[in-house]
């Protein structure tokens, strides 16, 4: 439930006319002088087209709001994005590109021939930018037909982005962009990788992706893009929501990518069946990768976001909404190592050497024992690059190496699953 609120509505209220120039805004308090730049910011702003309605939050046409800073003085201006969403509805006053939530109609203009293709392949999909502003045409450069609405800014100013391609069966492709290296910043558009999709004609959704100083990692979550239906969403009469599917029983996958070479890792992680938009965290701890996401349990938000129930709640006026968490996902990057985690701290230690497959590990307590890590680890290793093996002996504790024993090289010591020290 959301706090009762008579005016709630207002939230989601058009904006009747654009602010062509910008108009000096009242400061209370006092604004830093340092701030000489612009403040973008995006999201729909328009939800009638004439006598048409928009039905979902998501689908109003884009609004771009700009806040100036100079001498301690914020100016503000707005204008709607002039996408082709926007200049259709605009000459025949009508909703004419199918948004998110809300179906268009043919466009006017399209001859029958025309017609009759954009009823099997979605050409009336909208390029109304309201979740991002990363406007270039990567659909004909790159052949994406999304792109994230959370694109990533290195620390050596080039961005990456990922897209979805649905050519020759789905797959997710991240784009690097490189500053200065064109005039035109969308031709300096490459794709870096290509992760093929699990399910070729049901890709994943996914609305943003993790950075780390060395890797990517992208969630195919559970809720997937039905391409059949979405080509056929014309003919089939339904917006873009109905061509989502969420599956409950299915497993979301992690895929974790070389950012320097765009190498997909062979290494995949799974975890339970989720929906996510915003990754809050990436980073590289002790040789794993965190990963903070925020979580839903399913995909029934985005029907929470249609403008109707926004505006006026259920049939007693009341609106609730499922509640977001913050999940952590600690993805290691070495799954051959041994790793010990102090569960109340979460501080992990950890044992890795190169081409080293290391057994479970047995604890062994030092006799007379005072303290619950007081004792050895102990663990066979093989190492496939000498195509030796070894028995690891490490410090319980501090989780160092104490010794090793080797097993001569002519004998061979394959893997094992189980053990236990006898005393
Ligand atoms: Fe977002």
């Amino acid at each position: 439930m959301v706090p009762e609120d008579p005016n709630f509505g207002i939230l989601f209220k058009s904006v009747p006319k654009e602010l062509e120039a910008p108009i000096e805004t009242n400061i209370q308090g006092s604004v830093p002088k340092w701030l000489t730049g612009s403040l973008l910011r995006n999201g729909p702003g328009k939800f009638e087209v004439g006598e048409e309605k928009y039905k979902h939050w998501f689908d109003g046409l884009a609004l771009m709001h700009k806040f100036s800073f100079r001498e301690g003085k914020v100016f503000y201006q707005n204008r709607f994005l002039r996408s082709d969403a926007y200049k259709k509805a605009c000459k025949y006053n009508k909703i004419i590109l199918s948004e998110f939530g809300t179906l268009g109609v043919p466009d006017p203009c399209r001859t029958i021939f025309e017609r009759f293709v954009t009823r099997f392949i979605p050409l009336n999909i909208t390029d109304n930018n309201l979740i991002n502003f990363f406007r270039m045409n990567l659909l004909y450069t790159l052949g994406l037909a999304t792109a994230s609405a959370h694109a990533q800014k290195d620390r050596d100013g080039i961005t990456y982005n990922i897209g979805t391609t649905y050519i020759g069966g789905s797959s997710y492709n991240i784009i690097k962009f490189t500053p200065g290296k064109t005039d035109d910043p969308s031709k300096s558009a490459e794709t870096l990788c290509s992760i093929p999709a699990r399910s070729l004609t049901r890709p994943s959704y996914y609305h943003s992706f993790g950075m780390t100083d060395n890797y990517f990692v992208f969630l195919e979550q559970t809720l997937y893009c039905n391409v059949s239906k979405l080509a056929m969403s014309a003919i089939l009469k339904i917006p873009v929501c109905h061509c989502l599917e969420y599956e409950p029983e299915d497993e979301s996958f992690f895929h974790v990518i070389e950012k320097k070479t765009g190498k997909i890792t062979t290494i995949k992680y799974r975890t339970v069946a989720l929906f996510g938009m915003h990754v809050v965290n990436s980073y590289e701890e002790d040789g794993h990768i965190v990963f903070d996401l925020c979580c839903y349990d399913d995909d029934s938000i985005l029907n929470k976001f249609y403008l109707e129930y926004l505006r006026n709640g259920d049939k007693t006026g009341s609106r609730s909404f499922p509640r977001p968490e913050l999940r952590r996902f600690v993805l290691p990057l070495n799954v051959n190592e041994l790793v010990k985690v102090d569960l109340p701290t979460k501080k992990c230690k950890t044992w890795y050497e190169k081409f080293c497959y290391p057994s479970e590990p047995n604890f062994i307590e030092r006799p007379n024992s005072t303290e619950e890590d007081d004792g050895i680890i102990m663990s066979t290793v093989i190492n496939t690059a000498k195509q030796n093996s070894f028995l690891l002996i490490l410090d319980a504790k501090s989780f160092e190496e104490i010794g090793r024993a080797e097993i001569p090289e002519d004998v061979h010591y394959p893997m094992t699953f189980h053990g236990e020290y006898i005393g």
